[in-house]
């Protein structure tokens, strides 16, 4: 079928649609798929390391109790899987509440339903720059404009994002919430600073804003100390949860292929989002509720996720090490302390988008900078992934890259040399003219 086919209903679409696109990791699927290639482009958990064994004795457990786990559950979720979400934002040093959980079919539902119960078209949301692309992508279906605060190693910048909010103020547009991803940040692998959650939290509070923390990687730490959350500061201040709305998942900590996530907010808020999920698939599965619930509950998960911390940190550093052995000089990456990623930026004229396709072609594939922006900025990053691949395959990857990376500068520089002989060449030939005229 010729592709125009596909757009045979443009006339119909919605206005939303305009303002919808695919993210640049789902789109590489296909080909990341392909054998021999080193695909650093993935947000990929690594799920082989669960184990087949482990999987059939919880599937086993859930077997006794067919009957729920094949039936509709509540929207809020079921009762069990909320004290263990209980347990989990505890072993993390935040105090939840059994009844300000809610049960979502993975963080990435809460994003849409946050967004979907705050965000009328033209409302502003205050993000990270860059941000986690699939969280643009949930926010664009309700039109917003998407204000990026510049970030630097500490994090989101306390200062432009006043001045952004002061701007945006000014011009009658209405900010409804900072969304931001504390630990570990995808893309660029950065924690965000106690003293910043703290000067967030001033500024919500400033212009009474929701925060929206988004924190999939925070039990994923390598090194340092771990920060008290955004929530579980609100708390400390003010004794209860108020403004910040809370994201948690299964995906990192468990496997993303649960599908299994949780919103930790006040009733209020709660309520709308209860009836936004309604809308959106009735309930979360039961089957894998009770899933997740069997392991928490008879399984040793902290010993799982002290595994998996292990595993990553060993390629954490594999990819660091790669890093700093075979990139060019002019290239700059982040070090982050726990995660999936590593951000790597670019000389500026390098653009790595237009690369990704020499890129693959070489066996190396990484995702560009540019889906986690809104408007074009970070055309010279990339997303580096270093959970799923094993620590030889990044070093191997790392080089491919790098050699990538240094064809493309020496290309700049041959232009440029070219160019400059040019003008040389056509500045002889005229002073020539002139001298003949
Ligand atoms: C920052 C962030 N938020 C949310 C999600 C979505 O997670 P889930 O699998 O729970 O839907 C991801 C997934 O990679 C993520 O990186």
């Amino acid at each position: 079928m010729p592709l125009v086919d596909l757009d045979r209903f443009d006339f119909l679409y919605a206005n939303r649609v305009k303002g919808m696109k695919s993210a640049a990791t789902r789109d590489l699927m296909a080909t990341l798929s392909r054998p021999g290639i080193i695909s650093l482009a993935g947000g990929f958990p690594d799920t082989r390391a669960f184990g087949e064994e482990a999987f059939r004795e919880i599937s086993d457990q859930v077997a006794t109790e067919s009957a729920q786990a094949l039936q509709y559950g509540p929207t809020a979720g079921l009762e069990g899987i909320k004290d263990i979400i209980v347990d989990v934002m505890a072993a993390e040093g935040t105090r939840a509440n059994q009844e300000d959980v809610f049960i979502t079919t993975g963080a990435q539902q809460g994003l849409d339903l946050v967004a979907k119960v705050f965000l009328d078209e033209g409302d502003a949301v205050l993000c990270e720059g860059p941000t986690y692309a699939g969280a643009l992508n949930a926010f664009a279906a309700y039109r917003p404009r998407i204000i990026h605060v510049p970030m630097d190693r500490a994090g989101m910048m306390p200062v432009p994002a006043r001045e952004a909010l002061k701007k945006a103020r000014k011009q009658g547009i209405r900010v409804k919430f900072i969304y931001t991803v504390p630990n570990f940040q995808n893309p660029t692998g950065v924690t965000l600073a106690a003293d910043r959650r703290r000067e967030l939290l001033k500024i919500a509070e400033e212009y009474d804003l929701i925060i929206l923390e988004d924190n999939p990687y925070g039990m994923l730490r390598f090194d340092g100390q771990a920060l008290p959350s955004i929530a579980a500061l609100e708390q400390e201040s003010t004794g209860g949860t108020d403004r910040v709305v809370y994201l948690g998942t299964f995906s990192k900590i468990f496997a993303p292929g649960v599908r299994l996530g949780w919103v930790h907010a006040q009733p209020g808020i709660l309520h709308k989002i209860n009836i936004g999920k309604q809308g959106a698939d009735l309930c979360s599965s039961n089957l894998t509720q009770m899933l997740i619930h069997s392991y928490f509950r008879h399984a040793n998960w902290r010993a799982y996720v002290r595994h998996l911390t292990a595993l990553y940190k060993e390629r954490r550093d594999a990819m660091l090490d790669a890093l700093a052995e075979f990139m060019p000089k002019e290239v700059h990456w982040t070090h982050p302390e726990g995660g999936l990623f590593v951000w790597a930026t670019l000389p500026s004229y390098v653009d790595a988008t237009s690369m990704l396709p020499l890129a693959i072609s070489r066996n190396i594939a990484y995702v560009p900078g540019e889906g986690f922006y809104s408007g074009g900025a970070g055309k010279n990053c990339m997303r580096l992934n270093f959970s799923f691949v094993e620590p030889a395959k990044i070093r191997r990857g790392i080089e491919l890259l790098a050699e990538v990376v240094r064809e493309r500068m020496e290309l700049r520089s041959d232009l440029e040399r070219g160019s400059q002989l040019g003008a040389q060449h056509g500045a002889s030939r005229s002073a020539v003219g002139n001298s003949e005229r």
